[in-house]
């Protein structure tokens, strides 16, 4: 028995990583190690550009998202591809050592890239905390609880008449009688079983 849906209960928050030319909305961050510079660890697909942008940038930021969070900076960092949007147009940012964070968050850490390992399918990226300041002293929201309320955060709408199937991991939609099996969502590339359909 692997049932993997298990690892779905593992506690993640919600962040947006930049650097320069683009970024993406991460759940998949932890701190690795304590001290004066602290290493953050964040597992990064490997289809996704931000993993192109790591490869070659030396630094990147995590800006760690509130309860509150506006739904439409989660649209746009985590259901656009950098290659094909500029992700930083209307989102508003400070810049903190040449790179942009997310102004309406709890705040910013500045990661040092110091060292990368292939997990498969997603690598890992290691930074060196060398800048970060609170900016809003709220509580942060959990992955789970974006599971939760995501269809109202990203105010989830369907056309109607549509058959539609929502990915319970991204909040991503299908259209179609039934979702193929081999179907992968393009978003956070979880299979079928991840799909549910949209009661009206
Ligand atoms: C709630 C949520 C959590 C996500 N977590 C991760 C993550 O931890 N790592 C990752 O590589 N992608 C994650 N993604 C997917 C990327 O944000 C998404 O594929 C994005 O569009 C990639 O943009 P890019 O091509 O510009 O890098 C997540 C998406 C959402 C909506």
């Amino acid at each position: 028995m692997k049932n993997k849906k298990i690892t779905r209960k593992i506690s993640q928050g919600m962040y947006v990583l930049t650097t320069e030319g683009g970024g993406c909305v991460v759940d998949a961050v932890i701190q690795a190690s304590a001290g004066d510079n602290p290493i953050i660890a964040v597992a990064i697909c490997k289809d996704n550009h931000t993993h192109q942008l790591l490869q070659k940038n030396s630094t990147f930021a995590i800006s760690v998202l509130g309860k509150d969070a506006d739904g439409e900076i989660i649209k746009q960092f985590g259901f656009n591809c950098s290659r094909d949007v500029d992700k930083f147009e209307g989102i508003e940012t400070i810049e903190v050592k040449n790179t942009k964070v997310v102004k309406k968050s709890l705040g910013y850490i500045i990661l040092e890239k110091v060292d990368s390992i292939d997990c498969g399918t997603h690598t890992l990226f290691l930074g060196k905390m060398i800048e970060g300041d609170i900016l809003e002293d709220e509580e942060p929201m959990t992955y789970a609880e974006y599971q939760e309320n995501k269809e109202d955060l990203l105010k989830i709408t369907t056309e109607k008449g549509k058959t539609a199937w929502i990915c319970t991991a991204c909040g991503y939609i299908y259209y179609g009688d039934e979702v193929p099996d081999d179907f992968i969502c393009p978003i956070c590339k979880l299979g079928k079983s991840y799909f549910k359909e949209k009661e009206d």
